[in-house]
Formats: structure tokens, sequence, C-alpha cells
């Protein structure tokens, strides 16, 4: 199989290096070969050629069987510039237009939350339209008059897509009630189609149950009763942020792990934290979120039994204690990586 590998900024190579050791542990045993090859797209390389990502790479990048990404983003370059150019020109181009962003408790050691023990949700997160798409402008831009424009695009085609996706998500995975969390309540044009469409939708699946919070209260049931979700569906921003507060609740973003795909074609699988620039070049970040990522796309790749190994090595070591500062270890990166590597052995 061919993969696309582009590990970015700051611990975005860090932890990708962890997730290729796990790989390549992963072909000695489960008869399956990869073929890596790296793109060294970031930071660096837009301060070295003024480039982000050209047209001749991200048609390359559409030959791979899947894209391997660890994060970008460099407090040196403008705020949205390698964000826009390569991560979401990816999601756009390629079409990705569902995020599956689980959130799974793998010891109860892990939360915050006081007696929570049972936490495992998938959000799935529409992921091309929305406040992302990337329409709008200025109006008399840097005078006192100044006015911003960044429209919230929701195409019917666009909603129904990620919604039915969430419904047969909870049936090809035997979870029982997807959730939609919107904003109907303010958001009366937009997030009415939300609405409208799920129903539609949710009525094609009568043996799902089905459920709704508006965003602001969803953000407070997930922190009290965190054990009442199964699958939710939700609009790209409100995706974005509430699998932020998903990862807190369960380890943090160090464990976050993330899918976009495209159900027809290609995926591209990053962590959910971005590059870390206050821990990047010290050997701390945690590299559970790139192989728990390495694992759903696995998943995605057909390679179920060799996901489910890399998942329960990384339940093993968080068992074990063999984690970094981050969980309140005293392991290194590459030493969580070789931990992981070496439980694959034994749990495979
Ligand atoms: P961030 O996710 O990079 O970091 C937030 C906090 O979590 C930091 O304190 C960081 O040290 C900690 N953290 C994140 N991942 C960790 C890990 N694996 N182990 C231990 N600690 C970890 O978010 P930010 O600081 O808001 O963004 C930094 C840059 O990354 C920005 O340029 C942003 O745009 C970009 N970003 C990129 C992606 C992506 O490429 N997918 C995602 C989010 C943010
Ligand atoms: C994420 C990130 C991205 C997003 C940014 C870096 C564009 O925060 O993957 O969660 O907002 O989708
Ligand atoms: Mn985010």
């Amino acid at each position: 199989m061919r993969i696309a590998v582009v590990p970015g900024d700051g611990i975005g190579k860090e932890v990708v290096a962890e997730g290729l050791k796990v790989l390549r542990k992963v072909e000695e045993f489960f008869n399956v070969s990869f073929d890596f090859t790296e793109y060294p797209l970031g930071a660096e390389h837009y301060l070295k050629t003024g480039e982000t990502l050209t047209d001749e790479v991200l048609e390359e990048l559409k030959t791979f069987d899947a894209i391997y990404f660890g994060a970008i983003g460099d407090p040196r370059v403008r705020p949205g510039l390698l964000e826009h150019g390569i991560l979401l020109r990816l999601r756009f181009s390629l079409d990705l237009y569902v995020n599956i962003r689980p959130v799974r408790l793998y010891h109860p050691c892990l939360t915050p939350l006081k007696g929570k023990e049972n936490i495992d949700m998938v959000f799935i997160r529409e992921n091309v339209e929305g406040l992302y798409a990337g329409s709008g402008g200025f109006l008399r831009r840097g005078t006192p008059n100044e006015v911003a424009v960044q429209e919230m695009i929701n195409t019917r085609y666009g909603v129904e897509r990620a919604v039915r996706f969430a419904f047969e998500y909870a049936v090809r995975t035997g979870r029982k009630k997807v959730t939609l969390v919107d904003k109907a309540n303010v958001l009366t044009y937009a997030h009415d189609l939300w609405q409208r469409v799920f129903a539609e939708v949710a009525e094609e699946y009568p043996e799902v149950e089905t459920d709704h919070y508006y965003v602001d209260a969803m953000a407070m049931k997930m922190v009290r009763s965190p054990e009442i979700f199964d699958v939710v569906v939700t609009p790209n921003m409100f995706g974005d942020i509430l699998t932020d507060l998903g990862a807190e609740i369960v380890g943090g973003l160090g464990l976050a792990a993330s899918a976009n795909v495209n159900p027809e074609g290609i995926g591209m699988f990053e962590p959910v934290h971005g590059s870390a620039p206050d821990i990047a070049g010290k050997g701390v970040a945690n590299p559970l979120a790139a192989i728990l990522t390495a694992s759903l796309m696995l998943e995605h790749l057909g390679l179920d039994e060799a996901a489910k190994a890399v998942e329960r090595a990384v339940e093993k070591v968080i068992a074990e204690n063999r984690v970094t500062p981050d969980l309140g270890g005293k392991l290194s990166t590459s030493e969580v990586g070789d931990a992981v590597v070496e439980v694959l052995e034994v749990v495979a």
C-alpha cells in the first residue's frame, strides 16, 4: 500500500516518526507492506520556497491509498497561511467531507471528571462547509469603517451526506444513537436546514435512536454526563471546538486521533492536536494521538485486525503508565513509541 507521509511542523514531525515505527512493526505481523513517501510540506518549506502546497504535489497526493499527516502551523508564519494553504486545501481538494474523531476513555485515571468511567463517543464533523468554506472578504480594509464578512455555507447536499454518514457509521459499528449538535435557536436558516435534513435522514434508520443538543448545552453535557453520547454529528466549527473539549475529558490532546475521509475515496489521517510550538523540539510530545491515528488509517485501509492490535497496544502502555509528562509519566516521545512497538509484539 502506498502511503504519503506529511510530518509537517513542530511536534508533527516528532509524533509521526513514532507512528511510522509502529506501522513498520505492523508490516511484520499482519502480512501487509507499506510504501511510504515523505513530503516536506510545512513552515520550513514555505520559508525557503514561498510554496505551501503546489498543484503538482496535490495531484501526486491524490494517487496514494492514504495520507498520514502530523500537524502544521508555525509562529514565524502568519496565522492561517499554512493552515489554509496546506491542511484545509487538502481537506477541500480531496473532498474529505467527514472528520471522524473518537472520544474514548482508555483508562479511568485519565479523565479529570469525577466518577466517570464510561466515555466512548465518536464525533462526525462535517469537514468542508460551514464557517470553513472560505467565503467572505473585507470592505474598506484597514480603515475605521472596515467590514469583515465570513460566510457560513451550508448546502443541502453537504449537510445530507455528513448526516447520512453518521447514521451509516452508527449502523456499521453497532452504535445505538446519533446526536445532532447545532445552534438552530440562533442560526435559524443554516441550522434549520441541519434539523430538517437530520429528521428526514433519521426516518430511514428507525433502529437508530436520535437526540439533539444546542452546542452550548452540549459543552455542558459533555462534562456533566459524557456517558450518554454515542455518535455525534455536527457542523464544521462546532466539531472543531467540541473535539478539543472531548479530548480533554479523556486524557488530553496527546491522545486524540482523527480521520478525514471521503468514504468513496482517499483518507487523510492526522491527530486532533496542532504543532504545539510550546513543546516542539523537547522530545516530550505524546505520540499516542498520532499512533491511534495510524490505527484509524489501518481501519480505513481494511486492516481491522492490525488497527485493533495497535489500539490494544496503546491501551496497554497507558495501563502500564509508560507515558509522556502530559499524562503524568516520565518517558520521552520516542520511548513511548518504542513501548508501543514492544507491546505490539505481545498483543498482535
Ligand atoms: P496545539 O494543539 O498545537 O497545542 C495546544 C496545547 O496542547 C499546547 O499546550 C500543547 O503543548 C499541548 N499539546 C498538543 N499536542 C500535544 C501532544 N501530542 N503531547 C503533549 N502536549 C500536546 O494548539 P495551538 O497551540 O492552538 O496551535 C499551534 C499551531 O498548530 C497553530 O499554528 C495552529 O493553527 C496549528 N494547528 C494545526 C493542526 C493540524 O495541523 N491538524 C491542529 C490544530 C492546530
Ligand atoms: C483541527 C485544527 C484545524 C481545524 C486548523 C489547524 C485549520 O484545529 O484539525 O482541529 O480548525 O480544523
Ligand atoms: Mn482543532
